[in-house]
């Protein structure tokens, strides 16, 4: 087979990366994708560093014999504590792209007030991490805020309603007199709980910038399929989404395409 005609490979803990896929289908719909989520083992955000790289190698060797091109990491966990590893073991043969919270355009964006980034307690703890506030030195203004359940609640498709805003009340309860400028949601999974957010802040009296990461990676993809010589040829027919998930139940695969398509 063609390079060219091979898919592109998403990977994440469970149903998460499917933010990142959207846009990926949006931007480069003619190329064919392979998404494989982890959710029995979701969710990585609270495991130990060595657990979610071990894990997240096992997923990359069952995309990697589905004959991909590229790899997307789309998911902020393992992409902090695994990206180095990955690239060193198969940047030769593949492009990998990774994630990160959307702190850039957060900072560029002029309004007062703090920049909350929420993601999952090992994103915020991993050096990766560390490092991109320090790049932007702007600590004073970045409240991290771990979100430890919410991915359980969106695996279990749970994305909107009572539960996933009492959860989200009750995580911005300390910020009612904190004034606002930005929310980066730094764990592809939270954009499906977007709506709720938005509800939640808005009875706060709060109308923050939301960023997630999903375009800067895709543009990164595109990029690197760019540099590469790798993009199917304009004029291809529409590509293909195949999901597949290590729970392999008709739920999870229903679930999957059911937040593949949500506006
Ligand atoms: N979706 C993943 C992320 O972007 C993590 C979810 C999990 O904790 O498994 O960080």
């Amino acid at each position: 087979m063609d390079l060219k005609d091979r898919p592109i490979g998403f990977f994440d803990s469970g149903v998460g990366g499917l933010s990142v896929l959207k846009q990926a289908v949006k931007i480069l719909p003619h190329e064919d994708f392979v998404y494989y989520g982890d959710s029995l083992n979701a969710p990585y955000g609270i495991r130990t560093s060595d657990k979610v790289k071990e894990l997240t190698f096992n997923a990359v060797k069952i995309l990697i014999n589905k004959n991909i091109k590229a790899l997307v990491v789309a998911c902020n966990t393992a992409t902090s504590v695994s990206i180095e590893d990955l690239r060193k073991q198969y940047a030769k043969s593949m492009p990998i792209i990774g994630i990160e919270p959307a702190l850039k355009p957060a900072v560029k964006n002029k309004k007062n007030g703090k920049i909350i980034i929420m993601a999952t307690p090992v994103t915020l703890s991993e050096s990766k991490f560390n490092n991109l506030m320090k790049k932007y030195n702007y600590n004073d203004n970045i409240v991290p805020m771990p979100c430890p359940g919410l991915v359980e609640l969106i695996e279990s498709g749970i994305v909107e309603g009572p539960e996933v805003e009492g959860y989200l009340k009750e995580r911005y309860s300390c910020l009612i007199e904190t004034e606002i400028a930005s929310i980066v949601l730094g764990c592809t999974h939270y954009p499906f709980v977007k709506k709720a957010l938005i509800k939640v802040v808005g009875e706060m009296g709060k109308d923050p910038f939301i960023i997630d990461g999903s375009s800067g990676t895709v543009n990164q993809l595109k990029r690197q399929l760019l540099k590469y010589d790798m993009i199917k040829k304009p004029g291809d027919e529409k590509g293909t989404v195949r999901i597949f998930n290590s729970l392999d139940t008709k739920k999870i695969i229903d679930l999957s395409y059911k937040l593949l398509s949500i506006k």
